[in-house]
């Protein structure tokens, strides 16, 4: 199998004189995060990496280790002897969870709301963000998450806020679990979307939150293609303004 592992080489035209820049997206759940941040990837040939992924990755272990949320040692030492990985392959991403693929496993309503919690965990965001940042150092990546662009990479080239209505979120949230022939309901869903965002914005450690310099967008009234081409709009500027800044 032709396993194309993160971290690889950061991408770099050659002879361009373009920075790999590191594009941080934050937001909260259904906003459209997920879709954007592999689009945008894929436009740059950017590393994707999904962190929301990496906390679910810990939550489905906690629970089938039987550790409850609340035990932050146990959490911690979690941390310590999982090995989650990010690979794609035919332009399809997965997660590893000690090589398994879990890449559907961390998606049930149930881990859904597990991770919240384990993500209020400050041991297990401390070692998440570490690796993290292991992962995007080299720029020529775009994160996705909650506490990017103010606490992961502050210093990142380009911040985007993603918001929607929450009812909107759900609705997001409740074809996509449609499709793949989850058995859910459109009020269930809304409200789990909600149970989630007041999980992510009043945890006291990294709350879900805009950072002041990240350029905000409304996708409620939006598809994924205008979406994407504010965003590259933003990215080009940057770029440009990256490479007049360059000594000729
Ligand atoms: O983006 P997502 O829905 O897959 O995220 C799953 C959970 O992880 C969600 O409750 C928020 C949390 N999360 C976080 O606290 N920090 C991040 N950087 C990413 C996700």
């Amino acid at each position: 199998m032709d396993f194309d592992r993160v971290p690889r080489p950061a991408y770099c035209v050659p002879g361009s004189s373009v920075k790999n820049l590191i594009i941080a997206i934050d937001g909260p759940s259904g906003v459209g995060k997920s879709t954007l941040s592999k689009l945008l990837a894929r436009e740059l040939d950017y590393i994707n990496l999904d962190t929301g992924a990496m906390y679910r990755t810990v939550a489905l272990a906690s629970s089938r280790r039987g550790i409850d949320a609340r035990d932050h040692a146990a959490l911690q030492k979690l941390c310590e002897e999982i090995l989650i990985e990010f690979v794609r392959e035919g332009g399809e991403e997965s997660v590893l969870l000690n090589g398994e693929d879990v890449s559907r496993a961390i998606r049930t309503p149930e881990i859904s709301l597990l991770t919240a919690a384990v993500a209020a965990c400050p041991e297990v965001r401390r070692a998440m963000v570490e690796r993290q940042r292991e992962l995007g150092a080299a720029g020529g990546v775009v994160l996705e998450g909650r506490d990017i662009g103010t606490v992961v990479f502050p210093q990142a080239d380009v911040k985007f806020f993603l918001k929607a209505s929450s009812e909107i979120r759900g609705q997001r949230r409740f074809l996509e679990l449609q499709s793949q022939g989850a058995e859910v309901g459109l009020a269930r869903t809304i409200a789990d979307v909600k149970a989630r965002d007041d999980a992510d914005i009043n945890r006291s450690t990294s709350p879900l939150k805009k950072a002041e310099d990240a350029v905000l967008i409304d996708t409620t009234d939006l598809d994924i293609p205008q979406v994407l081409e504010r965003m590259l709009t933003v990215i080009n500027k940057t770029r440009k303004s990256g490479q007049e800044g360059q000594p000729g």
